[in-house]
């Protein structure tokens, strides 16, 4: 049984909290090393660092609430529910990565006792609601996307993976589906975390970071706020650096720095 009680945020004592905790109040997140402590050690291309959806859980959730991520991927925000006492729903479409999440979240200890659920399944049609019902959790505080960049990079060949939507506008229907599906799932007021970079196609920049922001709009969510996130020595980037600046000047554009992160409000 737990030692003690998980973080809360107590607007009493909003100022030890955010200095115990270094949660973020300004738009502009400059964000160190990826913490790689604990099951977050293994380092999988494609999964977004933990402080990502560990500033949301500690702002917009109780201990105890409930979590879904939508795309679960290798566990992230998961193992991130297990260290700070939240439940967790995550569900993951591609068979080995759903396997590798569930091994790494096993691997972080449990010490606030939650339920950390991760089902292999398609979050377009996916019945979250009918899942935490049958677990025995209330719906949820907060949703965590952080789908493909489209076809950034393959995550399997799944056709339902939303990395394999054949046209730019699939994607986006594929994403809304999602949105209005967890959308069922969450409190009213519940909040919704969603993190998203940009991508380039024939010579354009593709601001998928706006297209994903519209359609949640149109799913029956506020927007609360767009935080930028830097980007620092990601796999594909580290030693290639010289490189990326070469291909920016030759071709005509910025080579991406930053990342979205957009928060939400259910309407009730
Ligand atoms: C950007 S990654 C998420 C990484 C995750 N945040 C982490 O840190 O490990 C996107 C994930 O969404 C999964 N995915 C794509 N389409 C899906 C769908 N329709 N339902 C559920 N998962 C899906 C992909 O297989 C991939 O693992």
């Amino acid at each position: 049984m737990p030692h003690n009680d998980p973080p809360k945020l107590d607007m009493k004592n909003w100022k030890s909290f955010i200095d115990q905790y270094g949660v973020l109040t300004d738009s502009l997140w400059l964000l160190g090393e990826r913490d790689d402590s604990g099951a977050h050690g293994e380092l999988h291309h494609g999964g977004f660092i933990p402080q990502l959806p560990r500033q949301a859980l500690l702002r917009f959730t109780k201990p105890y609430d409930t979590v879904i991520d939508c795309f679960s991927g290798y566990g992230t925000t998961l193992i991130e529910c297990r260290r700070w006492g939240r439940h967790g729903l995550g569900v993951e479409l591609d068979k080995e990565i759903f396997e590798t999440g569930q091994r790494r979240i096993e691997q972080e200890p449990n010490n606030y006792d939650v339920k950390t659920l991760v089902v292999q399944g398609d979050s377009v049609s996916f019945n979250f609601r009918e899942k935490l019902q049958e677990a025995g959790l209330e719906n949820a505080a907060l949703a965590v996307l952080h789908p493909p960049y489209h076809d950034i990079i393959k995550y399997g060949d799944g056709v339902d993976n939303l990395c394999n939507a054949p046209s730019l506008e699939m994607f986006l229907e594929k994403y809304g589906s999602v949105v209005e599906n967890v959308g069922g799932a969450l409190k009213p007021e519940g909040y919704l975390e969603l993190v998203i970079g940009d991508k380039y196609g024939k010579g354009e920049w593709i601001p998928l970071g706006f297209h994903l922001m519209k359609e949640t709009l149109e799913k029956g969510f506020r927007l609360k706020s767009i935080c930028v996130k830097n980007i620092e020595n990601t796999m594909a980037k580290r030693n290639r650096i010289n490189l990326w600046k070469y291909r920016a000047l030759k071709s005509g554009f910025y080579f991406f720095k930053h990342e979205y992160i957009m928060f939400f409000q259910r309407k009730t």
